[in-house]
């Protein structure tokens, strides 16, 4: 059986083969981008045109009581159950860069933690960004950077060292964005407690995609966002998830009226609710938490151990087809190659990246565009949703990144790296 064979037998006993029906797909694209921004599903757009023309059209502020109260609730316990968490323990809402302030913040504020705050060189910007803000705002020691000797396969002896050295609050991404680099949770959580310290996992590029389970693994904070392999929507709310043995000592920074034991007193003085309630501050994205829930259904139903072990096929055949079409005409694979250590995209790089993409998306004679992703300085990532991602697209993707390189074709875009890729 050749490649494409084999791709085609994957497909037809894919567990999941009838899940791709319920996204909206151009027919003339492949979409290897769903690590950046999921699919739309079919049922997202019923859906908003319901909330719109009905509950706010017709229902007006009748909506809130008759559907809206409830809906972060409802979100955050369905995530609950994706992710194996209590009831209950979930804040749904505001984007992942305000959920890890709010989370990172609190804890810092117990003073129960070494006064550190720690990142790695694999976590993405912003979730540096945040601890510097917050390390600003205690006048703690400069945030601690993990450095290692690649960007591919972090140092887990010289990431434990440096949490020994230097305890406290450690934020780092379960899934790393450049590499998809798959860290062992429960090892890092008990080592960090273990040594005055705590880990807030940034789930992002894991959630949807990867089996987690936060109670096993003993996670006592993390934040993640739901417009990857959750099929949210653009900027679709993110969650905040604390432990309820912990968040009794928690205080979010931001005292919003909706973090408020009874937000509908309106009483002059602040009480957080309770839990991991007091993490909401104002009013819900209705629209935005609306379009989120059919992304997370289908994601139940499809069922994460069934996700994870398409997630695990793809990745390993795409890798066979790297090594049999690509790494000879100058790719090199940014990602772990052993599929336990790895999320569920696979980055390669090549010294035409940007141009290589370029031509990926700008299609074939056929008018077949692909789209995948470009992060400087020159990394091309492939994501694997496994909702929708076929065997034989993969196929296709790699006799297209030959054909580009082999005939050149790259040499037909401009060098000039510009907007969002
Ligand atoms: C790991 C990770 N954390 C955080 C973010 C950004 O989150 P937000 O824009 O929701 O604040 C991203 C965006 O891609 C991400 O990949």
């Amino acid at each position: 059986m050749n490649k494409l064979e084999m791709a085609r037998a994957m497909d037809e006993k894919d567990v999941l083969r009838e899940f791709r029906k319920q996204f909206v797909s151009p027919s003339d694209q492949i979409y290897l981008d769903g690590n950046s921004l999921g699919k739309l599903p079919i049922k997202t757009k019923t859906i908003v045109q319901e909330v719109v023309d009905t509950q706010w059209g017709q229902t007006l502020i009748g909506g809130w009581n008759a559907h809206w109260l409830e809906l972060p609730q409802r979100l955050g316990d369905k995530l609950a159950r994706l992710l194996c968490a209590p009831p209950k323990s979930i804040h749904v809402g505001d984007a992942t860069s305000v959920n890890l302030y709010k989370l990172v913040y609190a804890l810092r504020a117990t003073n129960q933690y070494g006064p550190h705050l720690i990142t790695d060189a694999l976590n993405f910007p912003t979730d540096n960004y945040i601890l510097q803000g917050i390390a600003q705002q205690f006048n703690a020691p400069p945030v601690v950077e993990v450095v290692y000797e690649n960007e591919v396969v972090p140092s887990i002896e010289q990431l434990k060292a440096a949490i020994a050295a230097t305890p406290g609050i450690v934020c780092l991404s379960l899934v790393s964005y450049k590499s998809a680099y798959l860290y062992t949770m429960e090892l890092l959580n008990r080592w960090a407690e273990q040594h005055k310290s705590i880990i807030v996992w940034d789930l992002s590029h894991a959630v949807g995609a990867v089996a987690i389970d936060l109670q096993k693994s003993q996670t006592k904070a993390a934040v993640g966002c739901t417009y990857k392999y959750l099929n949210g929507g653009p900027g679709s709310p993110s969650f905040l998830y604390a432990d309820p043995a912990i968040v009794s000592s928690l205080q979010s920074p931001i005292k919003g009226w909706f973090g408020h034991r009874n937000p509908f007193d309106f009483s002059p003085n602040y009480l957080p609710a309770e839990g991991v309630d007091q993490f909401k501050a104002g009013t819900p994205a209705i629209l935005s938490l609306a379009a989120m829930e059919p992304g997370v259904d289908i994601t139940l139903d499809a069922g994460i151990d069934n996700i994870r072990a398409k997630g695990l096929a793809l990745g390993e055949y795409f890798l066979d087809l790297v090594y049999e079409k690509l790494t000879g005409v100058g790719f090199r694979i940014e990602s772990p190659t052993e599929a336990a250590s790895r999320g569920s995209h696979i980055t390669l790089s090549h010294e035409e990246s940007w141009r290589i993409c370029k031509a990926l998306l700008a299609g074939d004679e056929h008018g077949l565009k692909i789209i995948p992703d470009f992060r400087p300085p020159n990394f091309i990532r492939f994501g694997f949703a496994p909702l929708y991602t076929g065997f034989e697209d993969l196929y296709v993707t790699a006799e297209r990144l030959h054909t580009i390189v082999e005939e050149k074709q790259f040499t037909a875009y401009d060098a000039t790296q510009t907007g969002v890729t």
